[in-house]
């Protein structure tokens, strides 16, 4: 039998990583987790308890007494479940999207989420995506992938993405959500993104799905087959 691996695959927001995370781990059999997804359940809860303040300022003290009440379950159909609601669709939002970096910057969410991703994982054969998983969560993960793409490309697969789900959108705010959560990602205290030293790096600007899914595989092959 083939060893299973743990892969990491971080980048920036809307590059692919989701959709190359989930084909890859199709492929292998493995676990895919969605690592943004947890943040973004955590930003929905903001928004349904009134933690979302003037000029989308989260109630960090409160948020972080009521973190023990808040269970996030993610199904192998890749259905999110916040305290036992089915909340797939609607942490896709822009309004979701709009404040998720700021909720995503406490120390204590990431404390929280961060220990249910290494639960969670603790079978192997897991593909994660997210922005600190082969800095932080998984540091010693045999493969680490660092995903880039231009903006353009990322508006218009965001575009297309949200479209695609009946959402009303703006071309320029899309843009601008993507480009001012890249900003906060990286420059945050806590876990900020940034490529692992040992990280390869794909840049699917120019890659079909099926490139990128070969691209990877390939990796992998190199580090499975003795
Ligand atoms: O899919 P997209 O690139 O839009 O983002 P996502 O993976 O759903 O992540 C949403 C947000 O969660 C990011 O912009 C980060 O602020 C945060 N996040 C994080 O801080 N750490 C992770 N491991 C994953 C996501």
């Amino acid at each position: 039998m083939q060893k299973k691996i743990t892969i990491a695959i971080d980048g920036y927001a809307g590059c692919g990583k989701s959709t190359l995370a989930k084909a890859l781990a199709k492929a292998l059999d493995y676990t895919f987790i969605d690592s943004g997804a947890m943040y973004r359940a955590v930003a929905f809860y903001c928004l349904e308890n009134n933690l979302v303040l003037e000029q989308d300022e989260i109630a960090e003290a409160t948020l972080i007494q009521q973190l023990d009440q808040i269970s996030i379950q993610l199904g192998s159909d890749q259905r999110v479940w916040l305290n036992n609601q089915d909340i797939t669709e609607v942490i896709r939002s822009p309004r979701v999207a709009g404040i998720v970096s700021k909720v995503a910057a406490i120390k204590a969410v990431r404390v929280k989420l961060v220990e249910l991703q290494r639960q969670m994982s603790a079978a192997g054969g897991i593909v994660m995506d997210g922005r600190d998983i082969g800095t932080v969560v998984f540091p010693d993960a045999e493969l680490k992938i660092f995903v880039t793409a231009s903006i353009e490309v990322r508006t218009q697969r965001r575009l297309e993405e949200l479209r695609a789900k009946g959402e009303v959108v703006d071309q320029l705010a899309v843009e601008e959500n993507l480009k001012s959560r890249d900003h906060q990602d990286s420059t945050r205290a806590e876990s900020p993104l940034k490529q692992a030293a040992d990280a390869v790096v794909l840049d699917t600007s120019a890659l079909s799905r099926e490139e990128q899914l070969s691209w990877a595989l390939a990796r992998v092959a190199l580090l499975v087959t003795d």
